[in-house]
Parts: C-alpha cells; sequence; structure tokens
C-alpha cells in the first residue's frame, strides 16, 4: 500500500521523485526516503512522516543523480521510523531497494540471511530483499548487467508474497531494475527518459504512455533502452499503451482538498462514464465485452464482489439487476467471498469492482471465481490495473484519477455504470418493458445536471456541518435504495471526520439500535423511494421523541419541513436515486472533517489501495 517512483533519465532526478510522491501520498504517509545515484554510489535521504519532512532535509542536501528511486510508506512491518523506511540497502551498500507489497516468508529469509553472516538494521520485511540480491549477486566473479539481472530474479523467486521493487546498483549507475507481482507497477515513457511509479497518476506531469508490467516480470531500464524479462530471463515484447488521463487531473485546481474537487467533478465524471454506453432507441452499448444473448439467457445468478464504498456501489447494482433485468444477483464483500467457498458454477456471472484496480481481496476473489468457471467482469477505473489482466472482461468508469483517501467519484461512476449495465440486460434479455427503459436511459442523462442542483446547494449541508461536528456518533437510517446511500454516508463520514457512525435500515432501529439514542444525538434519513418515505418518517419520528436532531436528504418540501434540518434535492428513478442522494452526504462528511481541522484526504491510519490482505 506504499507508493513508489523511479527515474531513469538525463534530468537531475530529485524534484522528479519528490513531485511524484507528493502525488502517491495518498498511498501511505508514515515516512518517505528516496536513493539517488551519485557519481557510482548511491546516497539515501530518508525520513519518518510526510514527504514534507524528507523535502526539508533535501532542501540542505546537494544531489545531482538522474537515476533514483523513492518511497512513500504505509507501515505493515515495523512502526513508522526512519530506520524502517525506504529505500533499504544491503550489507555492503551495493544495492538500494524500494518496495511495496508484504513478503510473507522474510522470517525464514531473514534467518537464512542472518545464518550467512548477513545483518538487519530495520524490523521490516523489505530489508530481506536488497540482502538476498546481493546475495547471489556475490557468487559471481564478473560484475556485469547480466549477473546483477540475474541475481533480482533469482531473490524474487525466492519470495513470497507480493511485490513492487525498484533497485539501484552501485556498479551499474546507469541503470535501474525493476519488478512486480501482486502489486502495481507501471513504466511510463517519455523522450530518452522513464518515469517508473506504483501509479499512473505519480507521473502523469510527464508522460501519458505507460509499459504495464504483469506479475513475475522484470525489467531492465537504461536512459535509451528498455528490456523485459519473465522470471525464467526470458526476453518479453511489451507494447506501449497511451491513457487518456488528463494531467490537470491529478492537481487540484484550486480547490482547498482533493476530496471536494472530485464531489464536485461528479457531473463530468458520470457523463464520460455513460456517454457511449447510451444509445436511446437502440439497446446500450457494451460490445466491448463479448457476453451472447445465448450466454447471457444461461446465467442464473450474478455475484458482485468489492470491498467498501465499490461494495456498496455493489449493492445498488444489485437493486438495478434484480428489479430490470430479473437475475438474482448476490453483492458480497471481497474478504467474505474469498473465504466462504460459494456456491458459483458457469452460469454464474461473477462483476468484481474496484476503482484502483489493485485491491488484494477483491483480486483474489475474482481468482477464485475463475477456478470456479465463472465469467468474470471487472468494473474499473485504472487502464492496466491487476484486476483487467485477470478478468475475462473489463469495463472502465471514467472518473479520471482519483487521488482522495475517500471514495466520492468513483462510486458514483460505478453506480451510473452498473445502472447502464442492469439496463443493458434488461435489453438484451427483454426483461422489462421498453418504455422503462428508454425512459430511464434519458433520466440517466440528466443525473449530470441535477447532481450540478444538489453541488450548487453546498452551503446548506455546510451549516448542518457546522451544527453537527462536534458529535461523538451519528445514524443513518434509510430503507430500500436510501439503506444503501445510508451504508455510504456513514462510511465516508466515520473514515474521514473519525465520528463513529452507524447506519441501519429505519425498520430494524426498534430491533436493538434504538436504545443508542439520546438527547440530541444527530441522525441523518434519506428519504427517496416514495414507497417507504412514510414508513422511514415514522422511524425518525420515534428517534425525535427519544431527543435526537435530525437532517433529512429528501424530494419534497412538506416532508423537508418536519424535520431540523433538510436539503431537498431533485427526484428521479429510485433506481438511480443513490446518485443524487450520495452527494449531500459527501458535502457533509467534508465540511465537518474540514470544520474538526483534519486532513480530509488523508485520514488517519488508511491508505488509497489495499493491495495487502
Ligand atoms: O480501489 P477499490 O475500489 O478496490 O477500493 C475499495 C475500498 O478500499 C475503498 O472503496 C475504500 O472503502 C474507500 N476508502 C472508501 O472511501
Amino acid at each position: 500500500m506504499c507508493g513508489i517512483v523511479g527515474y531513469v533519465g538525463e534530468k537531475k532526478c530529485t524534484p522528479i521523485l519528490i513531485n511524484g510522491l507528493k502525488n502517491l501520498e495518498y498511498r501511505g504517509y508514515d515516512s518517505a526516503g528516496i536513493a539517488v545515484m551519485e557519481q557510482n554510489h548511491i546516497e539515501v535521504v530518508k525520513e519518518k512522516g510526510r514527504v514534507k519532512n524528507l523535502e526539508d532535509i533535501l532542501s540542505s542536501t546537494v544531489l545531482n543523480g538522474t537515476i533514483g528511486i523513492a518511497h512513500t510508506r504505509w507501515a505493515t512491518h515495523g512502526k513508522p521510523s526512519k530506520d524502517n523506511s525506504h529505500p533499504h540497502k544491503d550489507n555492503s551498500n551495493t544495492f538500494a531497494v524500494v518496495h511495496n507489497g508484504i513478503i510473507e516468508n522474510y522470517k525464514e529469509l531473514r534467518m537464512f540471511l542472518e545464518d550467512s553472516n548477513y545483518t538487519f538494521y530495520s524490523q521490516t520485511d523489505t530489508e530481506v530483499i536488497p540482502n538476498l540480491i546481493h546475495y547471489y549477486y556475490s557468487k559471481y566473479d564478473e560484475k556485469t548487467k547480466d549477473n546483477f539481472l540475474k541475481s533480482v530474479i533469482y531473490a524474487c523467486n525466492e519470495l513470497r508474497g507480493s511485490y513492487a521493487i525498484l533497485v539501484l546498483c552501485n556498479d551499474f549507475p546507469n541503470m535501474e531494475i525493476v519488478a512486480k507481482k501482486d502489486s502495481p507497477l507501471v513504466i511510463g515513457k517519455g523522450t530518452n527518459e522513464y518515469y517508473i511509479a506504483s501509479d499512473i497518476p505519480a507521473v502523469l506531469n510527464y508522460t501519458k504512455d505507460f509499459y504495464f508490467l504483469d506479475d513475475n516480470n522484470f525489467a531492465t531500464i537504461e536512459e535509451n533502452e528498455i528490456h523485459f524479462y519473465d522470471s525464467n530471463n526470458i526476453e518479453l515484447n511489451k507494447d506501449l499503451k497511451s491513457i487518456s488521463w488528463d494531467c490537470t487531473s491529478s492537481s487540484k485546481r484550486g480547490y482547498d482538498d482533493f476530496m471536494i474537487k472530485e464531489i464536485f467533478e461528479q457531473p463530468e465524471a458520470i457523463k464520460r462514464t455513460i456517454i457511449n454506453r447510451i444509445n436511446l432507441g437502440k439497446i446500450c452499448n457494451f460490445s466491448d465485452i463479448n457476453l451472447s444473448r445465448k450466454y447471457l439467457s444461461a446465467i442464473d445468478k450474478i455475484y458482485i464482489v468489492a470491498c467498501g464504498t465499490a461494495m456498496h456501489a455493489g449493492l445498488v447494482g444489485k437493486y438495478a439487476i434484480e428489479k430490470l433485468a430479473k437475475i438474482p444477483t448476490i453483492t458480497e464483500i471481497a474478504s467474505e467471498f474469498r473465504y466462504q467457498n460459494p456456491l458459483i458454477d458457469k452460469n454464474t456471472l461473477c462483476i468484481f469492482i474496484s476503482q484502483s484496480g489493485e485491491t488484494a481481496d477483491t483480486i483474489a476473489a475474482l481468482k477464485l471465481a475463475k477456478q470456479k468457471n465463472c465469467k468474470t467482469l471487472a468494473i474499473t477505473n485504472v487502464i492496466g490495473s491487476s484486476i483487467t489482466r485477470e478478468a475475462d472482461f473489463s469495463i472502465y468508469t471514467e472518473a479520471g484519477p482519483e487521488i482522495a483517501v475517500a471514495s466520492t467519484k468513483a462510486y458514483t461512476c460505478q453506480v451510473a455504470l452498473l445502472c447502464c449495465f442492469a439496463i443493458y440486460l434488461s435489453e438484451v434479455l427483454k426483461r422489462e418493458n421498453t418504455n422503462l427503459l428508454e425512459n430511464l436511459k434519458q433520466e440517466l442523462l440528466c443525473i449530470p445536471e441535477k447532481i450540478e442542483t444538489i453541488l450548487k446547494n453546498c452551503d446548506v449541508v455546510e451549516d448542518v456541518a457546522n451544527k453537527v461536528y462536534l458529535e461523538k456518533d451519528m445514524f443513518f437510517l434509510g430503507r430500500g435504495i436510501d439503506y444503501t446511500t445510508c451504508l455510504e454516508g456513514s462510511l465516508k463520514l466515520k473514515e474521514i471526520s473519525y465520528i463513529h457512525s452507524e447506519a441501519y435500515s429505519a425498520g430494524e432501529l426498534k430491533h436493538g439500535p434504538i436504545a443508542l439514542i439520546e438527547n440530541n444525538i444527530t441522525v441523518v434519513g434519506i428519504l427517496t423511494d416514495e414507497n417507504l418515505i412514510e414508513k422511514s418518517v415514522s422511524n425518525l419520528q420515534e428517534v425525535i421523541t427519544r431527543g435526537a436532531k435530525t437532517f433529512v436528504v429528501c424530494n419534497d418540501e412538506n416532508v423537508a419541513n418536519r424535520f431540523d434540518y433538510s436539503l431537498v434535492i431533485p427526484s428521479t428513478y429510485t433506481y438511480l436515486s443513490p446518485l443524487l442522494s450520495i452527494v449531500p452526504l459527501q458535502l457533509l462528511s467534508y465540511y465537518i472533517t474540514k470544520e474538526k481541522g483534519l486532513d480530509v484526504d488523508k485520514p488517519r491510519n488508511l491508505a488509497k489501495s489495499v493491495t495487502v490482505e
């Protein structure tokens, strides 16, 4: 879950590496470090804390090298400290390594190396890597590039777990070797230069052309040359792929934080995601996934599998698919799915949703589904991400880079895409009235404008946030599709504001949680499903009677007037309502967190991509 950046080229690399690390801080921010090749020796500078601390030290250090590696850490093995931060060197100071991932067998390897007289200076799993590379390298009499590569390959073949690593070697000051297994790594190409990173946004300022490594791939990189190898040292061919992300999309563009910028980007992001899918008067366009009518008719079940916010999008997907395409759909948390021996077979379509495309549990769940002969469809935001290399088919949300740890625009794009897919299934299988499906498509196209209307009222939500930001606990209540919005709203609030919050189906209130309602506690109600509004209103009345303050999001002024605070949002079809009702909840979390003076984009203990189990 750490972030890594590397550079090989003609320019001084330190500013490029630091800039890359800043763009990657959403991956981890416990400590940061760089290693730069300086006239045949590797200079390492590292520091505990945020990249800014490292930058402060570097401001008084002269580094002229044009080849380097860098790392921002999310601690797994060993507490955040200077000693545990990367890069790590081997005992002979020949190699420097940065690593993202977890080496599961590091204890065995460390014992083995200690028996061979290697000493360890950190508590990390990573430190075995440079020493293991040195162990193999020291067996060669000749110091050749080929022997450097072979030593990296032999060392990696010993590692169990996940890794993306960048390696520098004193003996080859013009070269960097990189390797990957189960952790993301991309190599961007410039003119006479290469940019290596765990995530595209780190280097998007410099290039849009990328090589994507597969698992167990290695690359040797020099200024004008790049070669790819597999774990048997056989050379591979790789195509360069261009990505369409705009380089300004990974900057704040005048907003205070990435999260608020990303909330405001939702109308455009949704438009991009659906515009080429919706054909008015014709079946939606999913020609990029080759699922025949015959196959779709034979499906008796759909599983949607994901983690966190992506799983909440999956809950909306279940609702839309079941209602429109009449296919039984189960939405499951990936970390549960992978260990529950799910009842799936060739007649089950398994959909995996992941913004990053790198979430370890989601990818493991996908691999399990493949073993059971299911067709697998990935929904992701990142071209070339690991999930796209595993799934039978991939479709993309067009959210653009999402940098804030709290997911916002990726969620609404996932929901919009799932709704299109549900309409498509219904059209292909002729499961719903054509008029309804056509109206839904028309309405989907109107959603961006309706979100704009909500965003114009952000000050209403800000006022509510200013009144409730000192709360210790909050509750979110809704029924049906509104309950899925509550789950997502509650996750948003707790992950960035650290306010304890719970989402409940309003009907469940009397079965336990109402015991927690006390004077002045804030309860948020989502009231958009017209068939269930009166029931939810009654439940909210019950909490008001017990002293709660209420904030509701609804479509009707008369309903709104019955509560302490409210926001009336445009109405839409129930299937699509989460696309609108979530926006005020995103804003509420954002403004509460700002009012508390916390870091909105980088909440404590979290990282953007959870690439370890
Ligand atoms: O990259 P993914 O969509 O697979 O990430 C899944 C979750 O880790 C992610 O949605 C997480 O819950 C967010 N921080 C929520 O805002």
